[in-house]
């Protein structure tokens, strides 16, 4: 369901410095714990506009971050890698152990889902001593670099969203029958901004339902490389102890860089739950 264009509070002004000139912002000056309901709604405003917010020096505890981030909106629960007891605290952890990390490769976080999700805020407390990036691609300039012709296609386009990236799925936890699958538009509108960003990912997108399976294949694959190939709009995220990193998933892709094995990585994951995607034109 479409919902009414906020603009960002006009009381509320939140010092950022921008990461590249469209996409990605280092906010400055604020502590996440002290921040009124208004900070906090200008906050979820100024995600949807740069998609990704670094904020430095926010030291918390696990407890404290469910707080916060329950001022986000309703938050999707984990009955695995859960931490500290609190179901919306996903832990992101890799060690000399490790065999695989999550989000290695560009996605969007479950986009199987009916309501997938709006903003994810990341913590991170341990950090190699270099390395451990994670990367962002802003899914509106990915939309608005393509041809004019290929927007017109893709405005008229569905695809189905399979739980193939989903972590329970991943974990072992479900069959991927278990799990939902969803259509939703290849090109949605974000309820904050208006703007259209490509609403496509290699961890969850099946097929676009409008073409046969090889076009979709052809297609599917075009988009993404636009996408990786994108650097153009992409960003990369050097982590400290205590960095906070907001991405606003209705309009980011992100991806974990692991090159820091065997060194530790160690932080706490909470997500938003969105709306169910739409496409206005
Ligand atoms: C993820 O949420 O996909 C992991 C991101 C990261 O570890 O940098």
């Amino acid at each position: 369901m479409p919902t009414e264009i906020k603009p960002i509070s006009e009381h509320v002004d939140l010092l950022h410095n921008a990461i590249s000139p469209r996409f990605g912002s280092e906010v400055q000056g604020i502590n996440l714990l002290d921040m009124t309901d208004d900070e906090v709604a200008a906050l979820k405003q100024l995600g949807a506009e740069r998609g990704v917010l670094v904020i430095r020096d926010q030291v918390m505890t696990m407890a404290q971050q469910a707080a916060f981030a329950h001022r986000l909106g309703e938050l999707t629960t984990y009955p695995v890698k859960q931490s500290g007891g609190l179901p919306e605290m996903l832990t992101i952890h890799a060690d000399e152990n490790s065999k695989h990390v999550a989000g290695e490769g560009w996605h969007t976080d479950i986009s199987s889902e009916p309501r997938p999700p709006a903003l994810s805020m990341l913590r991170m407390e341990i950090v190699p001593d270099s390395g451990g990036d994670t990367l962002f691609a802003d899914m509106y300039q990915a939309f608005a670099s393509l041809s004019a012709e290929m927007q017109l296609i893709l405005l008229r386009l569905t695809a189905r969203h399979d739980p193939t990236g989903h972590y329970l799925y991943l974990s072992g936890e479900k069959t991927l029958r278990e799990l939902p699958s969803q259509v939703h538009p290849v090109v949605r509108t974000h309820p904050l901004t208006g703007r259209k960003a490509l609403y496509v990912n290699s961890a969850f997108t099946g097929k676009i339902k409008q073409l046969s399976k090889p076009e979709s294949r052809a297609l599917l694959d075009m988009l993404y490389q636009h996408i990786s190939a994108g650097i153009s709009f992409q960003i990369r995220v050097r982590w400290q102890p205590h960095t906070v990193v907001f991405w606003d998933n209705r309009c980011v892709q992100h991806h974990a860089a692991w090159d820091y094995f065997p060194q530790v990585r160690h932080g706490y994951r909470a997500t938003a739950i969105g709306e169910v995607p739409y496409l206005e034109l």
